[in-house]
């Protein structure tokens, strides 16, 4: 049989020529009918980092570059919740004019860094075992044993370099300047401090930085980091060397073998972030674009709102709402358990995990009376606050970031590597060290997420953009296990519409994640009746105090009008943030 007669129309290489003329001015055309932000915002938790982004934002810089800025110089400022020593995961949505460098043209895209921490090759279980095979107390969170490999720091290079418009030279001077001339403590940092000032105390750099001749500093207290100033300085002059080869690679060695640890010259160098494609989907009228594995968060967030797509939440009374929403957490957080793990070392059927017809089996599991059997073993946690940090940006030309960077716990392994100033990460304890054993959030996990070298551990990070068609919603927070309900809940406000932003950060937030078998509610987020409900369904209640630090975005299309607002559980004096310099359509905010 011979060609079909359309292609026999042209010759091969001219409808190449003509389907790339014709893309060339589709994706002009569509890029000049695209809408752009009325101007800048950024969201993020301390005002440094805010006024970082904004700087390089004023300096020509995109929402990339502002957002290398605004981390770097979180990981100066919240000691306590990020930095060099940790990873994280950064969503990009970028525009046509901020293609990849010497890339091909390209459309507007969503790509997830993956800067995740990875385990040590020599590290084995046995690390953190005694010699009768039982878990050492807090092997996996204090000491250089706890900690992966970074990633911030190849993330700060990964996106500078090839989404960035200014060098790093540029971006990372604000961060530069205040380790070095120091930054004065607010109260999160005081409760961090005194939470975690055992471990500090132990640990002799960290207790020179962090405390005050090893107490927890007072109100007004100036913490410099001269020798993170010089790591910083050797990361802008030298990129992806300057941290993972030369003189800082080999004091991180050095520093962490002399306590205990195992890293290798090889573990550093070895080190990339990983483009991966981030994980979408719908609910109701939004188009969901999240984090993608080795985080679980856009995985169970998608999984829970695809479970809860044709329950008619609208409609319900407050206890039958609850009682919808937690089975649906419930159910999507016991797949995190069984399937989830780094899919460069285990298979993961995410395709399934996020296909309807698998949200229709499992939102036939919710009874309108009765509780789910989801069968599990549970295990006691000692879950914890609000580290960690979550920063949002948009630019004019619409680039946008939605970036979740953490340590872990508070001060992570609370050990700082002499000389370099960088204090790392205990992310080894997200890995399922045993069978059955709860990490420090409970959550509990299966081979999939087992330590391996080389591996990364799983996470709950949920860097997220939510669309309509008339809106565009940036967000994430902090908060461990805690993350992916948060940010569930928020999208829920999103879709129903009612009130604005302010609002949707102000509810009261509740959690449940399978494991350990328990619903915990903020003060108020949860009414008599329907707590009442759900002690008689079964489930133990626990009021717990306020968690989270949401920072959002969001962009009305239609009335041209942009917000930021921070969470207003968060303590500090970073709260609000909102950019808009020298821009004539200025938004509002608080
Ligand atoms: O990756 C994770 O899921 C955790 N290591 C995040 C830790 C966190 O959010 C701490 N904040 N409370």
């Amino acid at each position: 049989m011979g060609p079909p007669a359309r292609a026999a129309a042209f010759p091969p290489a001219m409808s190449r020529l003509l389907i790339f003329a014709c893309w060339l001015l589709c994706s002009a055309w569509a890029q000049a009918d695209a809408p752009r932000p009325p101007g800048v915002a950024v969201a993020t938790a301390h005002p440094e980092a805010t006024r970082a982004a904004i700087e390089i934002l004023r300096r020509g810089g995109n929402a990339f570059d502002a957002a290398v800025a605004a981390s770097a110089v979180l990981g100066v400022a919240e000691p306590y919740g990020n930095g060099l020593g940790g990873g994280g995961f950064f969503l990009l949505h970028v525009r046509p004019k901020d293609c990849p460098k010497g890339g091909a043209k390209c459309e507007a895209r969503d790509i997830m860094i993956d800067a995740r921490e990875r385990a040590p090759q020599a590290i084995t279980v046995k690390h953190y075992l005694d010699s009768e095979g039982r878990p050492r107390p807090r092997a996996t969170l204090d000491g250089p044993l706890a900690a992966g490999i970074p990633g911030t720091p190849a993330a700060l290079v990964h996106v500078a370099e090839r989404y960035g418009r200014l060098p790093l030279s540029v971006t990372l001077a604000p961060a530069i300047r205040l380790a070095r001339e120091g930054f004065v403590i607010h109260p999160p940092y005081r409760q961090m401090a005194d939470w975690r000032g055992e471990a500090l105390r132990r640990d002799p750099e960290s207790r020179r930085i962090f405390l005050d001749d090893g107490f927890v500093p007072g109100d007004g207290y100036v913490v410099k980091q001269p020798e993170l100033a010089g790591t910083l300085e050797r990361l802008a002059a030298r990129g992806h060397d300057g941290f993972y080869g030369g003189e800082t690679a080999r004091r991180l060695v050095d520093g962490v073998r002399a306590h205990g640890g195992v890293w290798t010259k090889e573990d550093l160098s070895a080190y990339r972030v990983i483009e991966r494609a981030p994980v979408q989907g719908r609910y109701r009228n939004l188009r969901i674009t999240s984090a993608a594995l080795p985080s679980s968060g856009g995985i169970v967030l998608i999984e829970a709102l695809g479970i809860l797509e044709y329950v008619d939440l609208a409609r319900m009374n407050r206890s039958e709402r609850a009682h919808a929403v937690i089975e649906a957490m419930r159910i999507a957080y016991r797949d995190r358990a069984r399937f989830l793990g780094d899919p460069d070392f285990v298979a993961v059927d995410t395709r399934r995990l996020l296909s309807p017809i698998y949200h229709a089996r499992q939102r036939a599991l919710i009874r309108p009376h009765t509780r789910a059997r989801l069968v599990g073993q549970d295990r006691e946690t000692g879950a914890e606050g609000s580290n960690t940090t979550h920063l949002s940006i948009i630019d004019t030309d619409g680039n946008r970031v939605a970036a979740t960077l953490s340590l872990n716990t508070s001060f992570g392994s609370a050990f700082t590597v002499p000389g370099t100033g960088v204090l790392l990460n205990n992310q080894m304890d997200d890995f399922v060290l045993l069978p059955g054993m709860a990490n420090t959030y409970g959550l509990v996990g299966s081979r999939a997420n087992k330590l391996a070298p080389g591996k990364r551990p799983l996470s709950s990070m949920t860097p997220t953009f939510l669309e309509s068609d008339d809106r565009v919603v940036i967000l994430g927070t902090p908060g461990g296990s805690r993350i992916i309900s948060m940010v569930l809940l928020t999208t829920l406000e999103v879709a129903e519409g009612r009130g604005d932003v302010a609002d949707w950060l102000r509810q009261p937030r509740y959690h449940h994640q399978y494991l350990p078998d328990r619903l915990e509610y903020e003060p108020g987020a949860l009414d008599r009746a329907s707590l009442d409900h759900l002690r008689k369904l079964g489930h133990p209640l626990r009021e717990i105090r306020p968690y989270g630090n949401m920072q959002i975005i969001v962009w009305d299309k239609r009335r041209g009008r942009l917000q930021a607002v921070s969470d207003p559980r968060s303590t500090g004096e970073g709260k609000v943030v909102l950019g808009v310099p020298a821009m004539p359509a200025a938004a509002g905010g608080e």
